[in-house]
């Protein structure tokens, strides 16, 4: 198994540590998203459960501290700020980039919806020298208010434009990538929006649509008949709102057999449990076809999980100049 691993450092720490700083809160209602068919209302009764507001997490600053000093003694490796909702919407977003940052993290990159990216969001942002922010604009003039189910495009759009353009003004190094879910109803637009935002971002991605391990029906799977090994198992580690290290995204219900351990127990480390007994079992599984993990049971995403030329990394070292990996 040690060969999926895509270099020597990834064997003993994940080349990506993920960190969910919310569960919850989000400002966008996305379709293609089960936190986002909470908000608007048409969720299945899974996620509605997940996502009750008495469920609702945000992500505590000793967790996220514990997490960016481990990750920034570990010059390969990179750092995502995401959310099971809008990481922006977290009261230390800005702090915690910062934070990282002092701390050596090689590579910080945040996702956010950019609806709450205003003018001093934005500088505040810059200012801590963020490696490289996402910003998933799903849809474009026909498309976004269907997609996205707000009526905030010509706001996400200033928002993107002022932040670059203010990135420029201040010589900050933030790259900027915009993304969108490629999704069936997107198509119609799709064009539009990749010949708009390649005049203005660093880089424009489209995400294959996936189903959030079954918590939305996409309609479009177009799933291999040969189930492959997820890459999740080999290159990420996704670390829950109040610590848990968890095996997978997409964990979200965060079962007992998916918890790997926790960042507050003094007794441990991420890269004690990246290389434990359990994880390296985990992945015996995958490769031998045996999908052993609750959330990996109905799970079609592993259609979707880049290995090498598509994968994330590739675009922060190719594009960007990250040395992670
Ligand atoms: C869940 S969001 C959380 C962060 C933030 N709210 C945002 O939208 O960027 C993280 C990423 O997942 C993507 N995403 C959402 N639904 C998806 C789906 N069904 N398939 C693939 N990617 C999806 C979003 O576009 C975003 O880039
Ligand atoms: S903005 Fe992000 S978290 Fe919120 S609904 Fe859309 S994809 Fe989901
Ligand atoms: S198959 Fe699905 S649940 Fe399992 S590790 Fe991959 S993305 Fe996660």
């Amino acid at each position: 198994m040690d060969d999926l691993f895509g270099s020597a450092a990834a064997r003993s720490f994940p080349t990506c540590t993920q960190v969910t700083l919310l569960h919850g809160p989000c400002n966008a209602r996305c379709l293609a998203c089960p936190v986002g068919r909470v908000q608007f209302g048409d969720a299945d009764a899974a996620s509605k459960a997940e996502f009750s507001r008495e469920r609702w997490r945000t992500m505590p600053w000793e967790v996220f501290t514990t997490v960016a000093d481990e990750v920034g003694s570990h010059p390969e490796a990179w750092l995502r700020l995401h959310a099971r909702g809008e990481p922006l919407l977290h009261p230390r977003f800005v702090d915690m980039i910062a934070y990282a940052k002092n701390v050596g993290v090689t590579c910080v990159q945040a996702f956010t919806n950019a609806i709450a990216l205003t003018e001093p969001r934005a500088r505040t942002i810059l200012e801590t020298g963020l490696d490289t922010l996402e910003c998933s604009v799903h849809g474009h003039d026909r498309t976004y208010e269907a997609l996205m189910r707000t009526t905030r495009f010509e706001q996400v759009k200033a928002n993107i434009l002022g932040f670059l353009a203010l990135r420029d003004a201040l010589g900050a190094p933030t790259r900027v990538v915009v993304s969108a879910v490629d999704q069936p109803l997107f198509q119609p637009d799709k064009a539009d929006h990749q010949a708009f935002w390649e005049r203005h971002a660093d880089a424009v991605i489209y995400r294959p649509y996936h189903s959030w391990g079954n918590r939305i029906d996409t309609g479009c799977s177009s799933v291999p008949e040969t189930r492959h090994p997820c890459s999740q198992l080999w290159n990420r580690c996704t670390v829950g709102p109040t610590g848990n290290v968890l095996a997978c995204f997409n964990s979200w219900t965060e079962e007992p057999t998916e918890v790997l351990g926790n960042v507050l127990d003094p007794k441990t480390t991420i890269a004690d449990l990246w290389q434990s007994a359990r994880f390296g079992e985990l992945r015996t599984d995958h490769a031998a076809g045996r999908y052993t993990l609750p959330c990996c049971a109905n799970c079609t995403d592993w259609t979707g999980s880049s290995w090498g030329e598509n994968s994330y990394e590739n675009l922060l070292r190719n594009r960007f100049g990250k040395a992670v990996g």
